[in-house]
């Protein structure tokens, strides 16, 4: 059966999973793809830290240059965080003629425009389904099944670490500062946790989110925020006492003067499907014009649900199935239509 050679840059929480989704159902990859997924290569920073898969010898090298210029590696996973080195190993990539898959939503939504015209003048792909949501395939809804509609509304759950510490803090009454280090240790956290508790990360997604929903480019520093650093087990017992939960909800409405967005912590009624969203899953309620209300539901962070994600993408990627993502966001830079951003 025919082979296309993967790379993958990272292998941390994210990186380790889909390195054994590869590695232990190369079955899967064929099933979908009609061709192996054959993992090449993986990069990281540190060859002694214990890693969480089994490499085959050869593998693993802390050279990013070995798989930006291995001639037969074709697509990568581009899964280390943060902003720089990620961005100019992600434009190196595309210049050695390279399709690349992340779950980098702080780089994309930080230089999106940037990497899409980028990779649209070198005719490559950016796969980012694992950038939102993780499990839930919230990007593949928004800019292929559901472009018939308006959207008309946007309301999630998008940062798992933060909803893992208030369910924490709701059920099992636990303090603030001990869930964070659980959520770091379970690999839900960024590498700097003060993005997932005060409300950038989930900003980052949003934006994200509405230029696929909306076609709207939006700044994601130019939504207002708070995140749930403030919030205290008072706060939490009072919420519980009036039959609510506390959830960072992020919030984009489609109005008559444009689009209105923010992420707050927020009273959702206990029993609500929002309301019942635990651990450290995510959920998306999507109304559209023409389908009505969407609930979508699953765990947001997290190795194997991530990884999934990104697996996914790069068998897309392999058969050639990214384009449509591409195309929609192609318009990220030159051509925004329907919200006057300058109402936001
Ligand atoms: P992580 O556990 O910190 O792993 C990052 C990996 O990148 C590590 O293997 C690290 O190497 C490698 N790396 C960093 N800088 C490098 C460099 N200069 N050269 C080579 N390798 C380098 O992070 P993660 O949790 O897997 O997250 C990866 C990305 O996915 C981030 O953008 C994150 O926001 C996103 N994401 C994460 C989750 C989640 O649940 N964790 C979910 C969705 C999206 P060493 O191991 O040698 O240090
Ligand atoms: N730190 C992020 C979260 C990872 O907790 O939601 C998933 O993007």
């Amino acid at each position: 059966m025919e082979k296309t050679k993967v790379g993958i840059i990272g292998l941390g929480t994210v990186g380790s999973g889909v390195a054994k989704i590869l590695l232990d159902h190369g079955d899967r990859t064929a099933r979908h793809a009609g061709r192996v997924l054959w993992l090449e290569k993986a990069a990281v920073r540190d060859l002694s830290k214990p890693r969480d898969c089994d490499l085959p010898d050869g593998v693993l090298t802390d050279s990013i240059d070995e798989v930006i210029d291995h001639p037969e590696i074709k697509v990568v996973a581009q899964l280390m965080g943060g902003i720089e080195p990620a961005r100019s190993v992600m434009i190196r990539l595309l210049e050695s003629g390279k399709d690349v898959v992340t779950a980098n939503k702080a780089l994309l939504a930080e230089h999106g425009p940037e990497l899409f015209d980028k990779a649209r003048e070198l005719g490559r792909s950016i796969a980012f389904e694992a950038s939102v949501a993780g499990g839930i395939p919230i990007i593949a809804n928004l800019s292929q099944c559901l472009t018939s509609n308006q959207v008309t509304s946007l309301h999630g759950i998008l940062n798992g670490t933060s909803n893992f510490i208030l369910d924490k803090m709701h059920t099992e009454g636990a303090a603030y500062s001990d869930v964070v280090a659980e959520a770091q240790r379970l690999g839900y956290a960024e590498a700097d946790p003060s993005m997932d508790v005060d409300g950038t990360d989930a900003a980052q997604k949003l934006a994200i989110l509405c230029q696929l929903a909306f076609g709207a480019r939006l700044n994601w520093r130019d939504i207002p925020r708070s995140g749930i650093d403030t919030v205290d087990l008072l706060d939490v017992n009072y919420a519980q006492e009036m039959g609510y939960k506390i959830k960072l909800l992020a919030i984009a409405d489609l109005k008559e003067h444009g689009l209105d967005c923010e992420v707050n912590p927020a009273l959702v009624r206990a029993g609500s499907p929002l309301g019942e969203v635990g651990g450290p899953f995510n959920a998306v309620l999507v109304k559209g014009d023409a389908v009505g209300p969407l609930f979508y539901h699953g765990q947001g962070a997290g190795q194997m649900p991530t990884a999934s994600a990104v697996a996914a993408d790069l068998i897309d990627t392999a058969v050639g199935r990214t384009a449509i993502t591409f195309r929609t966001l192609g318009l990220w830079s030159d051509q925004v239509k329907g919200v006057d951003q300058a109402d936001f």
